[in-house]
């Protein structure tokens, strides 16, 4: 079996102090797994963990404080809908999105902690290194910076609870459909848009990433009204597009 590298984000309160007391109890959890402390498991946002996965992970774990027990009261159910969230656009991208686990472990958890990461690295071993084609990656950790799927990330639950400003309530049923057609469109929009690092017609777009004319159209002008692309020039009457380069946490340098 080739060896794999784990990427683990533990709550400071929780989880990390789980892991602690398994390394003090002596119950061993095998040497794939890098751990970095964080103070929620609220706090690890979905473009940190596929950054992750573009930067050589081969899986992630998340692991927080118990429902009900985050020191910051909702932080764990935000990590719930955001590793949702994410593992819908690992998916896009083609990655297995069974490589980023989600668990709930307390500080006396030491053997918990260890048996996890020993099944998590047993999986993840099975899958073997992960692989990618990098721009669709990269489409995905674009799309995981939108704020429309944060917004629908962070307010799942009062959607749930309390509805929209409408006072439309959610059912789980309808917020799950919501939160797929978002993902999807927000993917291809993306995938359209590293595609556009290089100048490429509606067609030419069309045909390389299998998507129908119409809807590759419909994508780059909502891209030029954000001013995310622009038209480059006229080849043959037909118009050839270009993504506009953007600073730091924009885009596509
Ligand atoms: Fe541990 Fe929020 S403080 S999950």
């Amino acid at each position: 079996m080739e060896d794999v590298k784990i990427v683990g984000f533990l709550c400071n309160w929780c989880c990390y102090a789980g892991a602690d007391l398994a390394g003090v109890s002596r119950f061993q959890y095998p040497p794939t797994i890098r751990i970095i402390r964080v103070m929620c498991s609220g706090r690890v946002d979905p473009v940190i963990i596929l950054d992750a996965f573009l930067y050589g992970a081969d899986g992630v774990f998340v692991g927080g404080c118990h429902p009900g027990d985050c020191h910051y009261l909702q932080g764990n159910y935000y990590a719930e809908k955001k590793i949702e969230v994410t593992r819908r656009l690992l998916k896009e991208a083609g990655v297995e999105p069974k490589r980023l686990r989600l668990e709930w472990v307390s500080a006396s958890e030491g053997e918990r902690f260890s048996k996890v990461m020993k099944e998590f690295s047993e999986e993840i071993k099975a899958f073997g290194p992960v692989r990618f084609e990098p721009e669709a990656l990269e489409a995905a950790c674009l799309a995981a910076a939108d704020y429309r799927l944060r917004i629908v990330a962070t307010k799942a639950r009062e959607l749930l609870e309390m509805g929209n400003k409408y006072g439309e309530v959610f059912t789980r049923h309808e917020l799950d459909r919501l939160l797929a057609d978002m993902v999807r469109e927000e993917y291809e929009a993306k995938r359209i848009l590293v595609k556009l690092k290089a100048p490429k017609s509606v067609k030419e777009i069309a045909s390389e990433l299998n998507l129908k004319p119409n809807i590759v159209l419909r994508h780059i002008m909502d891209l030029k009204r954000s001013e995310l692309v622009a038209l480059h020039e006229l080849r043959d009457h037909t118009p050839v597009y270009i993504a506009q380069k953007r600073g730091e946490g924009g885009v596509i340098e």
